[in-house]
């Protein structure tokens, strides 16, 4: 299996396992992504998703060049669309997501890690969009999610220039959440356990609130902030949570 899905607490836990090519990217890992994902959304008890790359050396050194060459042209848009629309779902899936960087991450294995909520990497983590470098352009959403996340100056000089981006200078830039020592998966977890113990619609309401503003000017992103802030409002979590606040005691949030 080069996409391997088990679970770890209350995390699930992708891993690219093709070690030989740096968990590159085919089109059929693309695909059994996408399979992984609906898994994910269905399983019980799941309250974040954790991706990572088998091995040491690279979280995934991004599409597989080799399969790439020489694709007539009408193939090659449809496997961009495909890679948009997984990377897509992952951002839409309805518990977060941590990328957890463990090497390498290029190209495509930069854009999945884009398309997560969150990004931890580990001390020799690298990251880059190197297409450019090949004669191409990202296509799995990297121009559009890198210059949201880090401004647009510093994504075009990243995208035009193809330059390798060590893990300091990717968390000075907020391009990774956090650098970890020690094991990237149980720090995944318990950064996960940072969210994961709070309702589910809450959590799910304030990721749908940033990603809609995003797109949005100020004043729409606000009239979605009044809705989904309101819809929370309305859950029973919101009313033991207010509640536990003002009986001085733990809340017991239910998900609903
Ligand atoms: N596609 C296919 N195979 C890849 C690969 C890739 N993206 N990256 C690495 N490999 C393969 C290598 O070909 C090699 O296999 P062989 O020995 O059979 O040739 C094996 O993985 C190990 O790689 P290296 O020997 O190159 O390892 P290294 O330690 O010397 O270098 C590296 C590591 C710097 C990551 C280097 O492999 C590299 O530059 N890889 C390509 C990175 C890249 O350009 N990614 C962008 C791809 S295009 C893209 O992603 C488009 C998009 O937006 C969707």
């Amino acid at each position: 299996m080069t996409v391997e899905l088990t679970r770890r607490g209350n995390c699930a836990l992708i891993t690219l396992n093709r070690l030989e090519a740096l968990n590159a990217l085919s089109f059929s890992i693309i695909r059994d992504i996408g399979a992984a994902l609906d898994t994910v959304a269905e399983m019980e008890g799941v309250r974040a998703l954790l991706i990572t790359g088998a091995g040491e050396k690279a979280f995934c050194a991004g599409a597989d060049i080799k399969e790439l060459r020489s694709r007539p042209l009408l193939p090659q848009k449809r496997g961009a669309e495909l890679g948009q629309a997984v990377f897509a779902k992952l951002d839409n899936l309805p518990v977060a997501s941590v990328a957890l960087i463990n090497g390498y991450a290029f190209g495509g294995g930069l854009e999945l890690a884009l398309a997560c909520t969150f990004r931890l990497a580990s001390r020799t983590a690298k990251v880059g969009l190197p297409e450019i470098k090949l004669g191409l352009i990202p296509g799995y959403g990297g121009t559009q999610r890198l210059p949201r996340l880090i401004g647009e100056s510093r994504a075009l000089e990243m995208i035009m220039t193809g330059r390798t981006v060590d893990v300091g200078e990717a968390e000075r830039i907020g391009l990774v959440n956090r650098i970890v020592e020690g094991d990237l998966v149980e720090a995944g977890e318990a950064f996960a356990a940072g969210f994961t113990r709070y309702s589910l619609p809450a959590l799910e309401f304030a990721r749908r609130a940033v990603q809609r503003g995003g797109g949005l000017s100020l004043g729409e992103g606000l009239r979605v902030e009044a809705d989904l802030s309101t819809l929370a409002y309305r859950t029973a979590d919101a009313e033991e949570g207010m509640a536990a606040f003002q009986e001085k005691r733990k809340p017991e949030f239910n998900d609903g």
